[in-house]
């Protein structure tokens, strides 16, 4: 009745934001995103311990996360579950952009789902641990991954295996504290109060179109330029809402403007941003060391991290 699995985070490079169902945590548009290797979580979960469950995140208590996390362990194994005790390990900062509810959320539902022996497909497991935290469904996958969502739930295809287009991403801290605004209440915020939403929501399926080609196409350049500019556009809904929500610190935009001028000067580089102020650097192989070096020389920049793409959330020995 116990069992481990170790999940990665994920980034999009089409963005989630916006809900179209928030009973359900359905997202209002698709996604793409790519695996990343390196940074994990790893999640035991063990039926049948205690009165009631509890949830540790690198070993403290966590209460505040409890209720989402039982809900999602009912999903698994049915409301009539004994109680649980979940362990969390991730070796890269918690709540700070760079997917860490994704790679927690993934690990859970296959633990979870190994414990109680539930056996479910990988698709209802993404389906799960998405109405959790709606990108931790691309984490159950590896590689390149497409998030589509129709009326009433979610699809997810991997695009690419990990060995198919293996890119590099350069994740730079610029401020390892917990985000101001949670991504589930800055994307209600955003639905309601930003006059940009309704285009952001309209455009996506051209953005997605875009993206999914390029990828098809291995065409790296088609790649960078519509993730830029959907990843701005998402921080545009994002500064307009009301109140703004602005991720970014001086460093952020220090490590855009990085990007930019190592491209100027040959390198293939795009970066993207999420909820938080880190900048992701996504390059193919041999940019990845000459992108690292300069982004660890700007002023505010805290750390570097070069990391493959990875594999998708599986069970691993206690
Ligand atoms: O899955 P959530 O609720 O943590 O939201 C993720 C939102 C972004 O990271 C900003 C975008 C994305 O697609 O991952």
């Amino acid at each position: 009745m116990q069992a481990s699995a170790l999940a990665h985070p994920n980034i999009a490079l089409v963005k989630y934001w916006g809900k179209r169902d928030t009973q359900r945590n359905l997202p209002a548009v698709g996604s793409l995103s790519v695996t990343l290797d390196t940074l994990a979580t790893r999640m035991t979960v063990a039926f049948g311990v205690g009165d009631r469950d509890t949830l540790l995140v690198n070993g403290e208590e966590a209460p505040g996360m409890l209720g989402r996390v039982s809900r999602c362990l009912d999903d698994v194994a049915g409301a009539d579950r004994s109680p649980v005790r979940v362990d969390s390990e991730s070796n890269f900062p918690i709540g700070a952009g760079l997917a860490s509810s994704a790679s927690a959320f993934a690990a859970l539902v296959v633990a979870a789902d190994a414990a109680a022996g539930t056996n479910l497909d990988r698709l209802t497991l993404a389906q799960v641990a998405g109405a959790a935290s709606g990108s931790a469904a691309r984490s159950l996958y590896g590689g390149i991954v497409a998030l589509d969502v129709d009326a009433d739930q979610v699809g997810l295809s991997q695009l690419a295996r990990v060995d198919e287009w293996p890119l590099a991403v350069v994740v730079a801290i610029t401020d390892a504290a917990t985000k101001p605004v949670g991504s589930g209440e800055g994307m209600i915020r955003s639905a309601e109060t930003s006059p940009f939403y309704s285009s952001w929501v309209e455009q996506q399926a051209n953005d997605l179109a875009t993206a999914r080609q390029a990828v098809a196409s291995r065409d790296f350049k088609v790649l960078g330029e519509i993730a830029e500019h959907n990843c701005l556009k998402m921080h545009s809904v994002m500064w307009s809402s009301r109140p703004p929500i602005v991720y970014w610190n001086s460093a952020t935009l220090a490590c855009m403007e990085s990007v930019r001028s190592l491209r100027a000067d040959g390198e293939d580089v795009f970066f993207t941003i999420d909820a938080g102020p880190q900048v992701k650097a996504v390059c193919l192989p041999e940019s990845r060391h000459a992108v690292a070096d300069a982004l660890a020389a700007i002023p505010g920049v805290e750390d570097t991290m070069i990391v493959g793409l990875g594999h998708g959330a599986t069970v691993v020995e206690p």
